[in-house]
């Protein structure tokens, strides 16, 4: 038997997860996590512009933990790690600083952009150097493949750098992994905006019930003002967009698209089948979470064996990284 190539991948617990998070990266690692050895990372050292919110911080490792158990991703086959309670983390991404120029940082627009979001508020040296952090998290499984989102590519390519350098320098000891984004790159926010996220307050969270989410579909913008029998443009109605997103039914909702286009459709009916299609997705998530929030020892267990796996990879792999670098000192006489 050939050994199974590996992902790793992650996320800041900074909240529960919503439908961006599924469209954009989840989807993915349920859908792969029976042909990749997975290593699913609860990144709490890369929080902190949350500094000043701990408790939150703390809160959100098991909100994250209960959002992967409910859609889906198999604790038994796949690794749940909590990143801090592997500090061959932090230990590797202070070996890699060495190897990525600073400007390499500076130009990276991911970390550019959340920068700017710091407004007159210091940013943390941490917050800084979490990209490389982050190429320490994929190098140190010597993960193969990182399912994320869009956004989450100038960090991949980093990643891809770095190894790059490290193999040519030294030792050939890491993959040069490849990133894979979502069917859904970048799912918008129920108010139109381009983006779903917390902060904006405009996401339908994979824990929401039925009602709450029936609530924000009908609160939902739906695009520039528009008769039921006006004709418009689907793209610019993201209700239409969640149809196509997440409607089971691909030919009834290009049916609907045609329409749109042509004679119109209401709004309030794509409403309806908006909130039917989503409540059938959600419905099975919410009854594992409801499960496994009965009983959370359950999900301690998870994070605990996940961890563990990982730290025996974390090891060996710091064993390969410190032969590399000549790190032997007390060997040599
Ligand atoms: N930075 C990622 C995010 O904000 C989370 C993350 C941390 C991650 N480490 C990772 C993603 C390693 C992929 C691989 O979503």
């Amino acid at each position: 038997m050939t050994e199974r190539k590996r992902i790793l991948t992650g996320i800041r617990p900074t909240g529960a997860l919503h439908l961006g998070h599924y469209a954009g990266a989840l989807e993915n690692w349920v859908r792969l996590q029976g042909e990749y050895e997975c290593y699913f990372l609860i990144a709490d050292y890369q929080v902190s512009d949350y500094a000043d919110d701990i408790a939150r911080v703390r809160e959100s490792v098991w909100e994250v933990a209960l959002d992967w158990l409910a859609v889906g991703l198999d604790p038994e086959s796949s690794h749940y790690v909590i990143e801090s309670l592997v500090p061959e983390h932090a230990e590797l991404t202070q070996w890699l600083g060495w190897f990525l120029p600073l400007g390499m940082l500076q130009r990276n627009p991911t970390l550019k952009a959340e920068m700017s979001e710091f407004g007159k508020k210091s940013v943390p040296v941490a917050f800084f150097t979490y990209p490389v952090m982050q190429v320490a998290n994929i190098l140190l499984p010597r993960a193969h493949l990182v399912p994320v989102g869009e956004d989450q590519l100038p960090h991949i390519e980093l990643t891809r750098e770095v190894a790059r350098r490290f193999n040519r320098d030294f030792k050939d000891v890491f993959p040069e992994p490849e990133g894979l984004v979502g069917r859904v790159p970048r799912l918008a926010g129920i108010d139109g905006q381009a983006k779903m996220s917390k902060s904006l307050n405009n996401a339908i969270y994979l824990k929401d019930d039925a009602a709450t989410v029936a609530d924000k579909i009908r609160r939902m913008f739906g695009g520039p003002p528009r008769g039921a029998d006006e004709p418009g443009n689907p793209d610019d109605n993201p209700i239409m967009l969640y149809l196509r997103a997440f409607d089971p039914d691909a030919d009834e909702v290009a049916g609907m698209e045609e329409q749109y286009r042509t004679r119109g459709v209401g709004n309030k009916v794509l409403k309806d089948r908006l909130t039917v299609a989503l409540n059938d997705m959600l419905d099975p998530f919410r009854d594992r979470r409801a499960r496994y929030a009965s009983n959370m020892r359950l999900v301690r267990d998870a994070l605990a064996a996940g961890t563990e796996a990982h730290r025996s990879i974390a090891r060996e792999t710091m064993v390969m990284v410190r032969d590399a670098l000549d790190l032997g000192y007390l060997e040599k006489y």
